[in-house]
């Protein structure tokens, strides 16, 4: 365990222990506040992601950007977003549940420094992995679990909402009861 973010940063740009490491470009560990109490996490870096060494930088992470702006989050000033793999999936494809394995060590080495009061997982993929294997996002979306004292939420994934807009009411809805959550615990943002 790394107890530093520099340190933890530095040990994972240059990780070799999955095959994904042979096709990116950059890893992409997370962006945002370092010491933020909240925290998103993703599936895996895409195309753009790969390229920038930035999570959520294509369509999708526009409009993410936008709800979050909605209730006056900002991906660089009060949170931190990461993702579940740091190394793009060819083709964007799935991840494996083996390069989930080895690569959540460096989420919960994050989560270990950062300890973050609140974590919202963006999508299925990190909804199942992280709060609970039956974890069905039409129907989960939104409560909040605690888990040994961190409250986890998951919400919809933008390129789910880009593909099927009639889903966008229920992720604001998501937002708003982030941004309730937030006030009652006193987070500042
Ligand atoms: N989708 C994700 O889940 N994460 C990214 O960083 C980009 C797209």
């Amino acid at each position: 365990m790394f107890s530093t973010m520099e340190e933890l940063k530095n040990a994972c740009s240059q990780c070799r222990k999955c095959a994904l490491c042979e096709t990116r470009n950059n890893v992409v560990f997370g962006v945002g506040k370092e010491d933020a109490e909240i925290l998103f996490i993703g599936e895996a870096p895409g195309e753009n992601e790969d390229l920038q060494g930035e999570p959520f930088v294509g369509r999708g992470g526009k409009l993410l950007d936008l709800y979050l702006g909605g209730i006056g989050l900002d991906r660089k000033e009060n949170i931190y977003i990461a993702n579940m793999l740091k190394c793009r999936p060819p083709k964007n494809r799935d991840p494996k549940p083996e390069e989930m394995d080895v690569c959540i060590d460096w989420l919960r080495n994050l989560v270990h420094i950062m300890r973050p009061k609140i974590i919202v997982c963006v999508g299925r993929i990190s909804a199942q992995r992280l709060i609970s294997p039956d974890f069905r996002v039409t129907k989960d979306h939104g409560i909040f679990y605690d888990k040994n004292g961190t409250l986890m939420m998951g919400t919809f994934h933008p390129a789910a909402l880009l593909r099927d807009p009639r889903k966008k009411g229920d992720c604001l809805e998501d937002f708003l009861k982030l941004q309730d959550k937030i006030k009652e615990l006193g987070i500042e943002i």
